[in-house]
């Protein structure tokens, strides 16, 4: 295991102890705030109209994962048909991203294939399209089951994501081409073990580089999602090479991550789109990033500190 992979694996097991999640719950909310655009959708619609006015669209996620009870899931389904319903009214290219635990996956597949449909139904209508996040990795097969099922039952304004750190993702990405699958390729932000997982940087970065050339090779409409600068060059270099028309693939980060260079890229005529997450449940998401950098960990501790 490098560094990076140990660091991530020990700040997402501090996050869990509940000591620390109410110390950061209570005090973490500012510096939170870089990464996530506010508590309500009036807050992430401001953001989407500041993203627009520098060339970047916006990819709307309302956090929640991990819901335990049927009722949980049909609240976060109401918010979801809300956030498309309120999409409508913006002149904007129109986009979100779910989780499937957030629609009750954990209680049944049955349900979360159900609820997600009933957003299907509201976002079709809406023009927006619908990506579904990959979680960890016992929820891979499920997740992918999942979007099998609907995108087979006509939903096409559908995508799925891959983890580039998860060793079966070739497989996972060979057995989604014939559904012609917008698929986005990640590294991946979860703890996962060495028996399913690369845990070495230099791995994960190759084996991103790898899924994002084959799901270009093959057709596939492709979001190359980090802030890799060498990824994101060696993509720029090998896409021009092959004259591979910039309409079928896109570069997206994270709001708050590298916001200077997602401008710098739409103004070099890439389409460009942030993850803009809102809501109160941020606590999840938060620890992911701070996992992913050891400079946020130490803007995190600083804060606590400073109160
Ligand atoms: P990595 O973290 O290895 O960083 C590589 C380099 O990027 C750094 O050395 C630095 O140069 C630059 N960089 C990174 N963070 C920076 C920062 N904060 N400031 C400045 N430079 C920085 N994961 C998942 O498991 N399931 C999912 O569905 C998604 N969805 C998703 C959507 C989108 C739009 C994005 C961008 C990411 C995700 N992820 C995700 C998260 C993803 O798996 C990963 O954890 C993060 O993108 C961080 O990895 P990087 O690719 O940026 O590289």
């Amino acid at each position: 295991m490098d560094w990076n992979q140990s660091y991530r694996a020990f700040v997402l097991a501090v996050a869990q102890n509940p000591w620390v999640q109410g110390l950061v719950k209570a005090r973490g909310r500012s510096f939170a705030r870089r990464f996530i655009a506010g508590d309500t959708l009036e807050e992430a619609l401001r953001a989407v109209e500041e993203l627009e006015g520098r060339g970047v669209h916006a990819i709307l996620d309302l956090l929640g994962e991990m819901v335990g009870t049927e009722a949980q899931a049909l609240e976060f389904q109401k918010g979801l048909i809300g956030l498309v319903q309120a999409l409508k009214a913006v002149p904007h290219p129109r986009y979100i991203s779910v989780k499937l635990t957030q629609l009750g996956l954990d209680i049944s597949e049955d349900l979360a294939a159900s609820l997600l449909e009933g957003v299907l139904a509201e976002a079709e209508e809406a023009g927006c399209f619908v990506r579904i996040d990959m979680e960890d990795s016992p929820r891979v097969d499920g997740i992918l089951r999942v979007y099998r099922r609907l995108r087979e039952a006509g939903h096409t304004r559908l995508g799925v994501v891959l983890q580039s750190y998860l060793k079966r993702s070739e497989q996972d990405l060979e057995a989604l081409v014939p559904l012609g699958t917008p698929v986005r390729i990640v590294k991946g932000a979860y703890k996962e073990p060495p028996q399913v997982a690369f845990q070495e940087k230099r791995l994960v970065d190759a084996q991103f580089l790898w899924l994002c050339k084959r799901a270009l090779e093959r057709g596939l409409p492709t979001a190359i999602a980090t802030h890799d600068p060498g990824l994101i060059e060696e993509i720029k270099r090998w896409t021009a090479e092959r004259g591979i028309d910039r309409e079928r693939f896109e570069f997206q980060m994270l709001y708050g991550v590298r916001p200077k260079e997602q401008q710098k890229l739409a103004q070099e005529g890439y389409t460009v789109r942030a993850y803009v997450p809102y809501g109160t449940d941020w606590y999840p998401y938060f620890s992911r990033r701070i996992a992913e950098r050891p400079e946020n960990l130490w803007f995190v501790v600083r804060s606590l500190v400073q109160g």
